[in-house]
C-alpha cells in the first residue's frame, strides 16, 4: 500500500457489540414459608440444579424479632429438614431493620465481610428476609459481591411485598441522597409470605397501601374501583382484602417492569412514580419520620389536585382520591410541606429538580388524565402547584 493510500485509510473503526439477556424469576405467594413441609423455598433454590445441595446465607431484619422471635431457629430447622437440598454455612444473621441499614456503608461492608468469610460463590444464595430497606441493602451486596451472587428476597412488609420486593432495584443512601448508590439487578426469586404481614404495626400496613392506590390510579381503573369497594376491609386490615390487594398490586408492578419497555429506567420517565417527586423530598425534609407510603399518599393528593387545576383530570376526582386515602388511614398534610426557604419559596418544590437529577434528561412527571390513566408532562407550573398546595392545606385545616 502506498503512503498516500495508507493515509487515506480511516483511523476509526467501530464494531457494534449487541446482545440481549432474557430475565426470568418466580414471584411466589405463600403462607408459612419456613414451615418444614412448605416446599416453596426449597423448590425456588433448587430450580436450576435439582440434584445439588445449595449453600444459602440468610440475613434477617431485626424488626422481626418482636413478632417472630423464633425465626432464626425456624430457618435453621427448615434447612435441617431439607438438608439434601439446602446447607446453611452459618446461622441466620440479624441485620438492622428500617432506613438505618441504608444510612451508611458500615452495614453493607459487614454483610460483604460475612460473604467473604464464608466463601460464598456465585452459585450460592444470599437470602434477605425483611422490609424494603433490608432487601435494598442486602440486594446491593448480593449484586456486587463477585459481580453478582444469586439473591432471593422474602419481603415482610406490605410495601416490600406489593412494590419494592418484586422490582429489580437495590441501593443505599449516601451523601444525604436516597438510593444514591445502587444497581439494577433482578433477583433470583421472590417469596411473599402473608404471615409476616400479621405482625406489622398498623402504621406500616397503612403506609404500604399507598403503592396500591398509586398503581391503580395510573394503570388500572378497575383495581381502583376494587379498592373503593373494599375500603372497609382494607381499612380494618381484613386478611382476604389485604392479601388480594398485595397480589394485584405486585402483579401490576411486575407488568410494568416486564412489559413497560424500560425495566432499568434508562429513559427520563419513572412511570410508576406518580406522586413521588414531592414524596421523596418530604421524606428527607422530615428526616424519614414520615414513612415512604405516608409521603406518597400526600404526594398523590397534591398531584391529583394539580392534575385538576391543569385541566387534565375531571373536577371532583381529586376529592374522590383524597377521601379514599383518608378512609384508608392516611393523613394528607404534613407541616414540612409548608416549609419555605430564604427566598420565600416552598422548599418542597426543590423536589422537582432533585427528581429530574436522579434520572437525568428531561423533567418527566406523571400526572392523572383520569382514574386509571397516567399522563406524563415535562413542565410544572409553579403557580398552579402553589395553588394545589394551598388547597391541600385548606382541606386539612377544614
Ligand atoms: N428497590 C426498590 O425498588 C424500592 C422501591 C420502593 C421503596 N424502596 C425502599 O424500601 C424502603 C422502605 O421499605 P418498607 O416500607 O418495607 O419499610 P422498612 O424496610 O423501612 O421497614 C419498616 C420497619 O418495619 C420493620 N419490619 C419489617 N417487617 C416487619 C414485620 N413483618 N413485622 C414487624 N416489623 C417489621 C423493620 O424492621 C422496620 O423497622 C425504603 O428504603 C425505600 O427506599 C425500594
Ligand atoms: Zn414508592
Amino acid at each position: 500500500m502506498s503512503p498516500d493510500a495508507r493515509a487515506a485509510q480511516p483511523r476509526t473503526a467501530t464494531h457494534w457489540q449487541r446482545f440481549s439477556v432474557p430475565y426470568e424469576f418466580p414471584v411466589v405467594f405463600t403462607e408459612g414459608v419456613f414451615d418444614a413441609d412448605n416446599p416453596a423455598l426449597r423448590e425456588v433454590l433448587a430450580r436450576l440444579e435439582p440434584a445439588k445441595r445449595h449453600r444459602a446465607v440468610f440475613f434477617v431484619d431485626d424488626g422481626l424479632k418482636a413478632g417472630h422471635a423464633a425465626l432464626p431457629e425456624q430457618i435453621a430447622r427448615y434447612a435441617e429438614r431439607h438438608r439434601d437440598a439446602l446447607e446453611l454455612p452459618c446461622p441466620p444473621v440479624l441485620v438492622p431493620g428500617g432506613e438505618k441499614i441504608k444510612a451508611e456503608l458500615h452495614f453493607v461492608e459487614s454483610i460483604q465481610q460475612t460473604l467473604f468469610d464464608l466463601h460464598i460463590d456465585r452459585h450460592s444464595y444470599v437470602v434477605a428476609v425483611g422490609g424494603g430497606a433490608v432487601l435494598d441493602a442486602v440486594g446491593l451486596v448480593a449484586a456486587t459481591t463477585h459481580r453478582g451472587v444469586r439473591h432471593v428476597r422474602i419481603p415482610t412488609t406490605v410495601l416490600a411485598q406489593n412494590d419494592s420486593g418484586v422490582g429489580v432495584k437495590n441501593g443505599v443512601n449516601l451523601q444525604g441522597v436516597k438510593n444514591f448508590v445502587g444497581t439494577f439487578a433482578p433477583p433470583f426469586a421472590v417469596i411473599n409470605d402473608y404471615a409476616f404481614i400479621a405482625t406489622l404495626p398498623e402504621r406500616d400496613k397503612i403506609a404500604g397501601m399507598a403503592e396500591a392506590v398509586k398503581v391503580a390510579l395510573i394503570r388500572d381503573a378497575e383495581f381502583f374501583a376494587w379498592i373503593e369497594r373494599n375500603m372497609d376491609g382494607l381499612a380494618t386490615f381484613e386478611r382476604q382484602a389485604m392479601a388480594t390487594m398485595i397480589r394485584r398490586c405486585a402483579g401490576l408492578h411486575m407488568r410494568q417492569i416486564g412489559l413497560g419497555g424500560d425495566p432499568f429506567e434508562t429513559g427520563s420517565a419513572r412511570p410508576l412514580d406518580y406522586g413521588h417527586w414531592s414524596a421523596h423530598k418530604l421524606e428527607s425534609l422530615t428526616r424519614h419520620h414520615l414513612r415512604h407510603g405516608e409521603a406518597v399518599a400526600i404526594g398523590m393528593a397534591l398531584d391529583a389536585r394539580y392534575s385538576v387545576l391543569a385541566g387534565l383530570l375531571a373536577p371532583g376526582e381529586d376529592e374522590r382520591i383524597c377521601a379514599l386515602l383518608e378512609y384508608l388511614g392516611f393523613s394528607l398534610w404534613h407541616p414540612a410541606l409548608g416549609k419555605t426557604g430564604a427566598n420565600g419559596e416552598w422548599t418542597i418544590l426543590e423536589g422537582l429538580r432533585e427528581f429530574q437529577e436522579h434520572l437525568g434528561g428531561e423533567l418527566t412527571i406523571t400526572l392523572l388524565g383520569g382514574i386509571g390513566t397516567g399522563v406524563e408532562v415535562h413542565a410544572i407550573d409553579r403557580e398552579c402547584m402553589r395553588a394545589a398546595m394551598a388547597w391541600l392545606k385548606d382541606r386539612a385545616s377544614a
